[in-house]
């Protein structure tokens, strides 16, 4: 498996679900136009697939390009904590959307103001990935450093964009496709 290709994949695909979540936040102006449920599945995804699978194996990736080059130990470290930041952040817009699906008020403009703040500080991140990241990792790493990594990989399925589509996301793969 090519990892590199994986990650960027993945990309692509949160990308995809990033512009969806902001069409949605645009449409909270207009009153009652915002899927919240769908917004709720967008963040299910969040913090099932990128939080638990995704970064995990770019952590594995950080670790042994500092091992390799010490150079890249600051910029494997800003990635490590935001990795960190933005578990918290989705946990908590996901927290606030399933606030908004069960009934209870949260205002407009903090669903808004949150969903923002994600999405802007999750394009960020992946464009900082993007642009130095995976190619250090790609000049830097070994056949035998992608093989420990794929070994250290939990093996979870995307459940969006996999082969199989969980039963939970159907409608949020139905509305992006
Ligand atoms: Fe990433």
């Amino acid at each position: 498996m090519d990892i590199l290709k994986r990650l960027d994949t993945d990309h692509r695909n949160v990308t995809q679900l990033l512009e969806f979540l902001e069409t949605q936040l645009a449409r909270m102006q207009q009153i009652e136009s915002a899927d919240f449920g769908l917004m709720r599945d967008v963040m299910h995804y969040m913090t099932h697939y990128p939080d638990r699978v995704h970064h995990p194996l770019e952590d594995l990736v950080i670790q042994k390009l500092i091992e390799h080059d010490p150079s890249a130990q600051q910029l494997g470290e800003d990635i490590l904590r935001e990795h960190k930041d933005l578990a918290r952040k989705s946990a908590a817009l996901l927290e606030m959307l399933l606030q908004v699906t069960d009934g209870e008020m949260v205002p407009r403009e903090e669903i808004e103001a949150t969903g923002r703040d994600y999405a802007a500080f999750l394009r960020s991140h992946m464009e900082k990935e993007d642009e130095r990241l995976f190619p250090l990792a790609e000049r830097t790493l070994t056949n035998q450093d992608w093989h420990e990594i794929a070994k250290g990989i939990k093996h979870l399925a995307d459940p969006v964009f996999g082969a199989v589509v969980q039963n939970q996301f159907r409608q949020l793969y139905q509305r992006i496709q």
